[in-house]
């Protein structure tokens, strides 16, 4: 029975890879962004700042953004095309929003399909000139322009996207932006900020929300980011240790940002036996090691509350529920039908059909783990999702490859090296 035991190197965060690049490109002067993520939505983000006329150039061990300032994007001649990436179209949207330039961005079908008032509501608000098709939906065209008025905008939905596209555009409006969330979201638009020297007020409210104030416009100084490891793309490695017997891992340079590692926690109160080392912060970043290895897991309940912070970690979580004695509900998984594909249809489908017993209600999960002994090959359906093509590859571990997945190539959305890096782990 193959296991997996060793050690990788997991390729670099996705978030703070798309952050890196649009932050450099609004710095003034040359920055060096070491272990970017070469990712397909990275790379979206990459071409289209330079279509914005941001210089940017790989050399061997890293790359090197040419920063224009916050006010320096220059009207692009073609449509920016943001491929599946959904932080690439929100971010960029407020990033250029406070530019005077005249931008349409497109994506692919799913991206199409996902929501861009979201975004473009509070930005409609402060006087840039967006049109949406069917008054949500990219193409987009938005006219932005160096007068968008300060504001407060209160955010009324969990979303790291939105909030960093509100920051993004604030950093050019003159006077105080202030962003209220009431549910904390990924912070690494702010973490980055701050190591990069920007002055902002972060004030922790009494509900554990945030409330960001902002005064712009600024300039911010030129300055080298080096990227930590995806715990995203850790959380595979470790589900596929906790259920594979005989396995243990270790996983070094793994970014511990406390709003990405929740679902370490969740693992561990299912009986996960995994360890955390901080060692070091990098650019802004917690930085550490962890272990992980065979364990017999228990099925717990995980309640809304913890869903901002578990958001692309669901679909591993119901693998890792596959496996435990007993029932996992996941409750409050609404922003779930929202993704790359409907993620609690794509997970439900995929694990009904392998013969797994999970049923969904009003957006909560329930999943009963069990022993199941394929005997012949099953079909499972990607729906073109990355995170959905990586959690089924570890359920296969198990299968003995009867899980036949049917577009893998999507792996490369975030992660073009999950499979290499499988590899290297399996052993007899
Ligand atoms: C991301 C935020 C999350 C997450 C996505 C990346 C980001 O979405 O699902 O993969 O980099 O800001 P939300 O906007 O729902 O928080």
């Amino acid at each position: 029975m193959l296991k997996l035991k060793g050690s990788i190197k997991i390729s670099g965060d996705k978030s703070v890879s798309h952050r890196a690049l649009i932050l450099t490109a609004m710095a003034v002067g040359k920055s060096k962004i070491t272990n970017l993520l070469e990712s397909d939505d990275v790379i979206r983000t990459l071409k289209i700042l330079k279509k914005l006329g941001i210089k940017i150039v790989r050399k061997k061990e890293f790359w090197i953004v040419y920063g224009n300032g916050t006010n320096g994007f220059i009207e692009p001649e073609e449509v920016l095309d943001c491929g599946n990436s959904g932080t690439t179209a929100r971010l960029m949207t407020g990033a250029v929003a406070s530019n005077p330039i005249k931008c349409t961005l497109i994506g692919d079908r799913s991206l199409s399909k996902r929501s861009m008032s979201r975004v473009t509501q509070y930005l409609e608000q402060i006087g840039a000139k967006i049109h949406l098709t069917k008054k949500d939906y990219l193409p987009l065209t938005i006219s932005g322009s160096e007068h968008l008025l300060p504001a407060q905008h209160k955010m009324l939905k969990a979303s790291a996207q939105v909030k960093s596209a509100l920051i993004l555009a604030g950093l050019n409006i003159h006077g105080e932006t202030e962003i209220i969330e009431n549910n904390p979201t990924r912070d690494h638009t702010e973490r980055l900020l701050k190591y990069l020297n920007v002055s902002f007020k972060n004030t922790k409210l009494r509900n554990y929300g945030n409330k960001i104030k902002l005064n712009g416009p600024y300039e911010i100084k030129s300055k080298n980011i080096n990227i930590a490891s995806d715990p995203s793309s850790a959380a595979f490695f470790i589900v596929a240790a906790l259920i594979t017997p005989d396995s243990k891992i270790i996983l070094k340079n793994i970014m511990l940002n406390p709003s990405r590692i929740a679902y370490i926690k969740i693992l561990k109160n299912m009986g996960g036996k995994i360890k955390i080392k901080k060692t070091k912060i990098v650019s802004g970043e917690e930085v550490g090691e962890i272990t992980a290895e065979y364990s017999k897991l228990k099925g717990v309940v995980i309640p809304s509350s913890k869903s901002a912070s578990l958001i692309d970690e669901y679909p591993i979580l119901s693998i890792a529920a596959t496996q435990a004695k007993g029932k996992t509900i996941m409750n409050g998984l609404d922003e779930l039908r929202h993704k790359e594909s409907d993620r609690i249809h794509s997970i439900v489908f995929n694990l009904k059909k392998v013969g797994y017993k999970i049923h969904e209600t009003n957006n909560n999960i329930t999943i009963n783990g069990s022993n199941i002994k394929l005997s012949s090959n099953i079909n499972i359906k990607t729906f073109n999702d990355h995170r959905i093509a990586m959690s089924f590859s570890i359920l296969n571990i198990l299968h003995k490859n009867k899980l036949k997945i049917d577009n893998k190539d999507c792996i490369s959305i975030s992660y073009p090296r999950f499979e290499t890096h499988l590899k290297k782990l399996l052993t007899n």
